[in-house]
C-alpha cells in the first residue's frame, strides 16, 4: 500500500456532499434562532452557508477554496464584529448538534467532529455580557470598534489554532 496517500476526514466522512449536508441542517437551525439569525449580516444566509461549508472542508483536508477565496481565516478576528456570548455559542451549538446527528456518521467520525466543533466554538466567545453589550454590537460594520481588540489574544492554546489534520495553518 505504499505511495497511496491516506484519506483525509474529508473524504472519508463522505466529501463535499457530508460537508453541504452539514452546513445545511446547521443553518436551518439557525434560521429560526431569535438570537443568532439577527446576527447574520446578510438577509440571505447562502453567502454564510457557503463560506461555513468552504472552511469546514478546508479545515478537514478538502479543497483549499476557502483560503483562496477568503484568505487566512483568522476565525476569531473574523468573529469580533459579533457579539458572541456563552448563550450565542450554546445556541450555536444546539443547532449543530442536530446537524451532526442527521450526517449518520460512524462513532469515531462523530466524536472527532464533534470534538473539534465544541473546541471552536468555545474559542469563538468574545463577551460574557448578555445581548445588546459588549465587543461591537452593532454587527459587522462595527468592525473597528472596540471588539477587534480581542484579535490580539493569545491564541496558541486555542481550538482554532490546533494544526488541520493535514498539517496547514487555519488560524
Ligand atoms: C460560537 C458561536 C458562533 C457564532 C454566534 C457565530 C456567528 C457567525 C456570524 C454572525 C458570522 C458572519 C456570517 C457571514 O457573513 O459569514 C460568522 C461567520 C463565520 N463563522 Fe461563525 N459563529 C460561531 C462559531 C463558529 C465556529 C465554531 C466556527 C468554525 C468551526 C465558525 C466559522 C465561521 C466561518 C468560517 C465564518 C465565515 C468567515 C468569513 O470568511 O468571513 N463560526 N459566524
Amino acid at each position: 500500500m505504499s505511495g497511496v496517500p491516506p484519506l483525509s476526514f474529508y473524504d472519508e466522512i463522505g466529501g463535499h456532499d457530508a460537508f453541504v449536508r452539514l452546513v445545511d441542517a446547521f443553518y436551518r437551525g439557525v434560521a429560526d434562532d431569535e438570537v443568532l439569525r439577527p446576527m447574520y449580516p446578510e438577509e440571505d444566509l447562502g453567502p454564510a452557508k457557503e463560506r461555513l461549508t468552504l472552511f469546514l472542508e478546508q479545515y478537514w483536508g478538502g479543497p483549499t477554496t476557502y483560503s483562496d477565496e477568503r484568505g487566512h481565516p483568522r476565525l476569531r478576528m473574523r468573529h469580533a464584529p459579533f457579539h458572541v456570548n456563552p448563550d450565542a455559542r450554546d445556541r450555536w451549538l444546539a443547532h449543530m448538534r442536530t446537524a451532526v446527528d442527521e450526517l449518520g456518521l460512524s462513532p469515531l467520525h462523530e466524536a472527532t467532529l464533534w470534538d473539534y466543533l465544541q473546541r471552536a466554538a468555545h474559542a469563538m466567545v468574545n463577551t460574557f455580557e448578555p445581548s445588546g453589550i459588549g465587543p461591537a454590537a452593532g454587527g459587522r460594520d462595527a468592525a473597528t470598534g472596540p471588539g477587534t481588540a480581542s484579535a490580539g489574544t493569545p491564541r496558541s492554546h486555542l481550538p482554532v489554532t490546533a494544526e488541520p489534520p493535514r498539517g496547514g495553518d487555519l488560524r
